[in-house]
């Protein structure tokens, strides 16, 4: 069956030429985007992923092609199209079609596309024992709060962290000081047991990971410091991870060459892991009510 895609009003076969060339998004990365999973039909932390959508796209000053509950009808119907209840939904919206200026039109109907795909299986190896990160010079712009389909500098650090044999890049900004992943947000756990991540800010993307991560931490007990922090605190760490809808938590034992602890995932990060993936995790995750 051949995967079938919400553009601009019509439900089309993926592959079908259905963007036009001077759709902004196209000519200009003129646009933002979600990534959303769906567990077991749930679409999860919907609220929120919509509402940093619509932040995303009023920083843009791009009007939403639709309200809310329609763009919500639209991904369901996308799912069941394509039959999936375990899955990741893409939403992109440009500014649309204009003749191609770099100055925005001042009026026009913004573009949508939601794509679906089945939700990838963790990759338990990693899960289980952890991944590598190398870091690299944050070469993005001023505004990483903003969901932007321009992500050259994050592919680019992407594209080097698989060749040094690595899963992620974690950036630097320049005072040293790591603000994310390529498409992911950072964490490590100190010396005394504290989780300590970078506050949200204009450096960074707010996870919605992040901030359910925070969310049940808080709840878990565990003392949650947001602030800076620098490589070398993350190389003397006594756990480091990461986060995002994608992969959920995931370890991190390596950053460059330097081993972090004794090259396992550490307790804590077990711990939040296990929150998020359990069953009992996945109801606060997606504030599923219980039977
Ligand atoms: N990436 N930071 C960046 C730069 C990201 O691109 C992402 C997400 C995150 C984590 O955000 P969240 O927890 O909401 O997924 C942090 C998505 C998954 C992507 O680009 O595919």
């Amino acid at each position: 069956m051949s995967r079938i895609a919400y553009v601009n009003g019509r439900y089309v076969p993926i592959a079908t030429p259905a963007v036009a060339i001077e759709d902004r998004g196209y000519q200009f990365a003129d646009g933002v985007y979600e990534v959303i999973r769906v567990v077991e039909g749930t679409i999860g932390a919907l609220d929120r992923h919509l509402d940093r959508l619509e932040r995303s796209l009023s920083e843009l000053s791009i009007r939403p092609p639709m309200s809310r509950a329609a763009l919500a009808a639209v991904i369901r119907e996308t799912l069941r199209r394509n039959r999936l209840h375990r899955a990741i939904v893409y939403i992109q919206i440009s500014r649309g079609i204009a003749p191609r200026n770099h100055l925005p039109p001042a009026s026009g109907r913004a573009s949508l596309v939601v794509t679906v795909r089945r939700a990838p299986f963790p990759d338990r190896r990693q899960h289980d024992e952890g991944c590598r990160v190398i870091s690299l010079p944050d070469e993005r712009w001023k505004r990483c709060d903003i969901k932007s389909i321009g992500l050259l500098p994050n592919l680019l650090a992407r594209q080097k962290a698989r060749e040094a044999g690595a899963r992620e890049a974690w950036m630097l900004d320049d005072d040293g000081r790591i603000t994310e992943g390529t498409s992911s947000n950072a964490y490590i756990i100190d010396r005394d047991g504290r989780l300590v991540t970078r506050p949200l800010g204009p450096r960074i993307l707010g996870g919605i990971t992040r901030s359910l991560l925070l969310e049940l931490a808080r709840k878990a007990g565990i003392e949650v410091i947001e602030r800076p922090f620098t490589l070398e605190e993350a190389r003397t760490a006594r756990e480091a991870f990461l986060t995002s809808t994608t992969s959920l938590v995931l370890p991190v034992v390596q950053i460059d060459d330097c081993t972090i602890a004794n090259g396992m995932p550490g307790t804590l990060t077990r711990r939040l892991q296990e929150a998020f993936e359990t069953n009992q995790g996945l109801d606060v995750l997606y504030e599923r009510q219980k039977p």
